[in-house]
């Protein structure tokens, strides 16, 4: 009989479906190293956000099969670690996104009526009318920043209200979001034009403290703001300042950086509502999110499948092995064009050439690991070859594919061209014989480019001296330059410069390159 341990509380019904079939213990509010202690005697592990399932917990487990995540986030649990060791993670990602999407409009509207200091005043005996003025949702103008599962559920509803909708989402294309009845915008006229702001991103490098005191200063006096997502988003010192100013008219916030809370200036500062990281609980949801990770557990420890893996592609031995040099270049190719190229993403083209053309089947595999290079980094469930091609096309990006057998003279080919709302970019790459890869153009110049570690790319005007000011400035802050490469088409213009260098660069420092004269753009990007 296999053994199950659920350390965090999971919905009865998902219990009833485990107990059918294997051994369940339920052991909840466990720290890591009973955790460790423990783990060595069951075949799968349940949680929900309560427990870090980190990189010791997952090398204790040594029998582990199955980590499931009774909910969307898998931010709590060691993905590589589990990913090393062969254990298939999976979460459920859907169950919980109608109660986020009900607790964000339960906050929005207790917030604009005051409804929780209402509350307080009646049980201290009072009978106040005049501190608790609300004000109405009619006419009002809502701003979602994410249009995700969640982001697009409250637009719907808060549509009901006659608010007008404006979204950003860097990942959904104008018409995608036209269709859903929301306005599309970039972040800076977003926070300009709503009353109420609502986040609804995962919590990433490009989402973290996204809401700032210097964001906020651009926003209207009294505006409103949510956070039904994830603690990190909104600087806390920042909006608890600028609701004790006045500058924000209210917050209400489920989600802390750190949970539970214990320093966060957020909590008792007048006009702010907080919840204890309630959005996912309901009855409903907590019941979804049991039954669907049972259910997958039972799967997978029985030799059948799960239905939301989150880490593990199910590809036949052989065909994995053919293709696995291509699907690793395809993922960083991907991952190297998100970060350069400029606007939303409205088409991805991929063309494979030589060896490659004969591939079929091989080669929707190679364009989902294209995908998941360009929109793992940026959404909250992780993006992979079972989900990628899915996930983009429900953000409206189309996705084609030719298979040529003309490589340029390389025995094979990937050419990606990305084109987005505001530009175009191409770039192409190729597996050597050695089993190495390169990228051997970009933008149409040719390179011989290890797709690794840390670049710049720069567009610059072919003259003296323009190369050598970049350099100095990132010789300036200790950046060793491990290699470079230039090409151009006519001598004297347009030219692209590609430096390996050794260590990350700051943005300060991008900003100082591309203020030189001579430079047109520079990017910096980690492979
Ligand atoms: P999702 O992956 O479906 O959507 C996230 C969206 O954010 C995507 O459309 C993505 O394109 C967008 N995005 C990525 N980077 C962005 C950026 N820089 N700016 C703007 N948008 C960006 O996720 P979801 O299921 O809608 O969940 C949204 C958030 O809510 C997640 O953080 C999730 O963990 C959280 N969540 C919280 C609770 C809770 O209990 N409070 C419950 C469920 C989900
Ligand atoms: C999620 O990621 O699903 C939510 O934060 C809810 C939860 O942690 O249960």
């Amino acid at each position: 009989m296999y053994k199950v341990l659920v350390s965090d509380e999971l919905a009865a019904e998902g219990i009833a479906i485990l107990r059918k079939s294997v051994d369940v213990d339920i052991r909840t509010g466990l720290d890591e190293e009973e955790l460790i202690r423990i783990i060595p005697e069951y075949d799968a592990l349940l949680v929900r956000s309560g427990t870090d399932v980190t990189s010791s917990v997952i090398e204790a487990g040594k029998k582990l099969r199955f980590i499931g995540r009774a909910g969307a986030g898998v931010d709590n649990i060691n993905m590589d670690a589990a990913t090393k060791q062969g254990i298939i993670v999976a979460n459920a990602p859907e169950g919980n996104t109608l109660a986020a999407t009900e607790h964000t409009l339960a906050m929005m509207l207790s917030l604009c009526r005051n409804i929780p200091w209402a509350d307080s005043s009646m049980r201290r005996g009072e009978w106040k009318r005049s501190p608790f003025m609300g004000i109405e949702l009619n006419e009002k103008t809502l701003g979602i920043v994410g249009l995700g599962r969640i982001g697009r559920e409250v637009a719907k509803r808060a549509s009901s209200f006659n608010m007008r909708i404006i979204g950003y989402d860097p990942f959904i294309t104008t018409e995608k979001a036209a269709e859903m009845g929301i306005e599309s915008m970039t972040l800076d006229e977003l926070f300009r034009q709503a009353d109420v702001i609502t986040v609804h991103t995962p919590l990433i490098k490009e989402t973290r403290h996204i809401i700032n005191a210097t964001t906020i200063a651009t926003m209207k006096d009294g505006v409103r703001i949510i956070n039904c997502a994830r603690g990190g988003i909104i600087d806390e010192k920042a909006l608890a300042d600028a609701a004790i100013s006045g500058k924000v008219g209210g917050a209400a916030i489920d989600v802390f950086e750190e949970e539970p809370p214990k320093n966060s200036p957020l909590l008792n500062v007048p006009g702010i509502i907080t919840t204890p990281h309630l959005g996912a609980s309901t009855v409903e949801a907590q019941k979804n999110v049991a039954i669907s990770v049972a259910n997958q557990c039972i799967s997978v420890l029985h030799g059948g499948e799960a239905s939301a893996v989150v880490n593990a592609p199910i590809i036949s031995p052989d065909l994995k092995d053919r293709i696995s040099p291509y699907a690793d270049l395809a993922d960083k190719m991907g991952h190297l064009l998100v970060q350069i190229i400029e606007g939303k993403i409205r088409q991805v083209s991929v063309t494979y050439s030589g060896e490659l053309a004969s591939m079929d089947r091989g080669c929707k595999i190679l364009t989902r690991m294209v995908l998941k290079g360009l929109l793992d980094p940026i959404l909250m469930s992780p993006v992979n070859m079972i989900n990628a091609e899915v996930v983009a096309r429900d953000r409206g990006i189309g996705i084609s594919e030719t298979l040529t057998e003309d490589a340029s003279g390389y025995k094979n080919l990937i050419t990606i061209s990305v084109t987005t709302e505001s530009s175009e970019l191409s770039i192409s790459g190729s597996v050597l014989y050695k089993g190495g890869s390169r990228i051997v153009s970009i933008g149409g110049y040719t390179m011989d480019m290890v797709p690794k570690g840390y670049v710049i790319i720069s567009r610059h005007l072919d003259r003296p001296g323009v190369i050598g000011r970049a350099s100095t400035i990132l010789g300036n802050n200790n950046i060793n330059i491990a290699g470079m490469q230039v090409g151009r088409f006519i001598p004297g213009e347009e030219a692209i410069m590609v430096l390996n260098i050794d260590n990350e660069v700051s943005e300060e420092i991008m900003k100082e390159i591309r203020a030189q004269p001579g430079i047109f753009s520079a990017t910096f990007a980690h492979i």
